[in-house]
């Protein structure tokens, strides 16, 4: 470590490693200098001139953005002259800046108007007309209103560096400067909302919360996105129990700004009008509603009945439903039920590469570690599609830190453009993995993630793989659903308890499979809880009595002879599991009359039935799992605080059946979310735009099927 450089701020001593931005060393000493277009984590722009500084010995006032701290420096942050000078600055952005706060969506929360109150730029000797140009609507998303725009290039560099899409840029000179969509008058983007969220003002804003209300008026609740693995934390704006939007400008959590279309527009499917608020029970062949005293007295009368004459029972758990919901529903089945007969639909082969790794600390890779590992290879994935923070955190580490990025994957992938790729077809990968062996094993270390492709052998095949690169290895299964990992952990499995225990040690048998149990003809009972396997294969319900929870009226549910209706991930309290490993904590935002959490529908089923589950805390279910779930045993005060905690569920074999074939991704891409996704209409209104067209990844790339790569790509400084 080379020796700290020595300065003054304000009149404080100060030092911080050479190279150091004067901006961010003051802000390690608690001195904010203002600021537009400098953001952390992008390029330097020096575009706005609000950081201005004096520093002794030099003629001008300097920009704090991109000034290093240098030995003896010393700095006037908030002297006269500097104060005129900012408020200089700010009379010049507002010269056609139309001060429409009261009507301005971004008011109360903007950054021009935050600079505007604390310097005071009331006046203006501009006495010109304004220009006025209209405001434009880009695509479903994404509203630009020029003149309130200060020319940060904020949105142009989240765009093009963050994301790697590069859609907005920037037209014309002088006072006429917009910026501008890369498709002319419409954008062909992922649709992310980045660009909105970064404006400082109000120049870029929501097709879903612009007038809509103001930040005041909602109460903000810190949660986990419901869609993909990934396990973004969201902060939800709810406003008389409706989500207005949901962002996560606090940073917190594993996804620090980040969130696609899911994450930050698509909560829209909570308040659809075809949510279901009462239980359904068929008579007469009908769906009807009825009291929810009534549907749960049915189904208990009904289960009741099956267990005295021993029938046959399956049960299908969710990829979205909380860790304690799954781990009560297992427990339901396994000791309430008496069946073995559980499961749910397999996204990625985690039991194999937890046994496959056994004996390993630290195999896992977190999020973290995707932006920090020095190479990682990624197999069979189509991350920016399939899996948009993993794709995110990779990008930035090779910008940040040059990482090396290699990519064996069917189709050209956003990656193609600074990773070392080479195309395989499916179940080919190991041919050109070869390739690639020299160039790896010279890593200090790799983080492999693979998709659903590579199951069964081909998991532990890939592991030994790694083992022969002779460097650290950790490894992330790709599963596609929000708490897909959870299920797999809480025992959502036939032939495994919670923890990945031998269902053995409960005194049962190994029961049957999802497709075993969705086919079997004589099951007395069927009962589904967040899943809609009748959009994917015909279930077989013919004589047999199906119980449905959804928030929904899904092709499962219309099979049902009793509907639930469920609440929704927004609208309860628990944990999830995300795709590396962390364990979040849930909480509950809006409330959907009528509909109840899977956990509360479970404990009521149990008592109605006469049976004990235990406490009906969410809480309290944690404690239970954390005694039999390895790596959950953390503190719940840790999760309260949102603080993500990385767990390795196991570290033993695993005695497991290998099913491959029933471990199926839906490859959902960035627009689409299961069932959830079609009850989404930004979801919908984007598929259906103009910028659809670039959902043709060829068309992005232009690199070819067969082609192989082996160089990395040198980040632009
Ligand atoms: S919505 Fe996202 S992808 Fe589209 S222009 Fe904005 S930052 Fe770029
Ligand atoms: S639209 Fe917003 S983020 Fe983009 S340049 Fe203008 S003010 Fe900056
Ligand atoms: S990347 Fe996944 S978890 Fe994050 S916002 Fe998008 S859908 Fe949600
Ligand atoms: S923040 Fe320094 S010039 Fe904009």
């Amino acid at each position: 470590m080379p020796d700290p450089v020595k300065f003054t701020i304000d009149g404080r001593q100060l030092e911080a490693a050479p190279g150091t931005l004067l901006i961010n060393a003051a802000k390690e000493a608690g001195i904010a200098i203002p600021a537009f277009c400098y953001y952390d984590g992008l390029a330097l722009q020096a575009a706005c001139r609000m950081c201005l500084v004096e520093v002794e010995k030099t003629p001008k006032l300097q920009v704090a953005c991109t000034l290093p701290v240098a030995e003896g420096m010393v700095v006037h942050t908030d002297s006269e002259t500097v104060r005129k000078a900012r408020k200089g600055t700010l009379e010049f952005l507002l010269t056609n800046h139309p001060l429409d706060c009261p009507v301005c969506d971004k008011g109360g929360e903007c950054e021009l108007q935050d600079m505007v109150f604390r310097y005071g730029a009331g006046d203006t000797r501009f006495r010109e007309d304004k220009i006025h140009v209209d405001e434009k609507q880009w695509s479903p998303v994404v509203y630009y209103d020029a003149p309130r725009c200060i020319l940060c290039y904020r949105c142009v560099r989240i765009c093009g560096e963050g994301l790697g899409v590069s859609a907005l840029g920037i037209a014309n000179r002088g006072a006429a400067s917009e910026i501008v969509p890369n498709r002319g008058d419409h954008l062909d983007c992922d649709e992310c909302g980045a660009c909105i969220d970064i404006c400082p003002v109000g120049a870029l804003t929501s097709g879903t919360y612009r007038y809509k209300t103001r930040p005041w008026e909602m109460e903000h609740v810190g949660t986990i996105c419901t869609h993909c693995s990934n396990g973004c934390k969201t902060t939800l704006g709810v406003r008389n129990g409706e989500i207005i939007r949901a962002n996560n400008r606090d940073r917190s959590g594993i996804n620090g700004e980040f969130l696609c279309i899911k994450g930050r527009y698509a909560f829209d499917f909570n308040n659809h009008p075809e949510r279901l608020t009462a239980p359904l029970v068929r008579t007469g062949g009908e769906l009807k509603p009825v009291s929810w005293a009534i549907a749960l007295a049915t189904v208990a009368k009904k289960f009741n009945e099956l267990r005295a004459r021993n029938g046959k029972f399956g049960v299908i758990g969710s990829n979205h439903t909380t860790n304690e919901e799954n781990y009560i529903l297992q427990k339901f089945a396994r000791q309430i039920l008496g069946t073995s007969n559980i499961d749910h639909h397999r996204t990625g082969d985690v039991p194999t590469l937890l046994d496959a790794l056994s004996g390993r600390e630290n195999a896992l890779a977190t999020m973290s570690d995707l932006y920090e590992t020095n190479a990682a290879l990624i197999v069979d994935s189509d991350l920016a599609q399939e899996h948009p923070l993993i794709a995110f955190q990779l990008r930035a580490n090779w910008r940040h830190h040059k990482a090396h990025v290699y990519a064996i994957t069917p189709g050209p992938v956003r990656e193609d453009s600074y990773a070392a790729t080479a195309r395989a077809e499916l179940g080919k990968e190991f041919d050109v993995l070869e390739s690639f062996r020299e160039r790896l094993a010279a890593e200090q270390q790799l983080i492999i993630l693979f998709g659903a492709a590579i199951k069964g052998h081909a998991v532990r095949r890939l592991v030994a793989f790694g083992d022969s690169l002779g460097i650290p290895v950790k490894y992330v299964a790709l599963v596609d659903y929000s708490n897909s990992r959870g299920a797999s952990d809480m025992g959502l499995l036939p032939g495994l308890l919670p923890g990945y225990r031998h269902v053995r040690e409960s005194g049962m048998e190994a029961g049957l499979n999802y497709d075993e149990i969705l086919s079997a003809a004589n099951l007395d009972a069927l009962w589904i809880v967040g899943s809609n396997p009748a959009s994917r294969q015909a279930l077989t319900t013919s004589g047999t009595f199906v119980v449905v929870n959804d928030l929904f009226l899904t092709e499962t549910a219309r099979q049902a002879d009793v509907v639930f209706p469920a609440a929704s991930a927004y609208e309860k309290n628990g944990t999830v599991t995300s795709v590396t490993g962390e364990v979040q904590k849930v909480a509950r935002g809006p409330k959907t009359m009528g509909a109840k959490s899977d956990l509360e529908v479970f404990f009521l089923l149990a008592k109605e039935m006469r049976q004990n589950l235990g406490s009906p805390k969410p809480d309290d279910v944690f404690r239970e799992i954390s005694q039999s779930v390895r790596g959950y045993n953390v503190p719940l005060l840790a999760l309260e605080t949102g603080s993500p905690i990385r767990t390795m569920p196991l570290n033993g074999r695993i005695e497991i059946e290998p099913n491959p074939e029933l471990i199926r991704s839906a490859k959902n891409t960035l627009f689409t979310s299961g069932t959830l996704g079609r009850f989404s209409n930004m979801l919908n209104s984007v598929l259906e735009s103009p910028g659809a067209l670039y959902r043709d990844p060829l068309k992005e790339t232009g690199v070819r099927e067969g082609s192989v790569q082996l160089e990395t790509q040198t980040p632009a400084s």
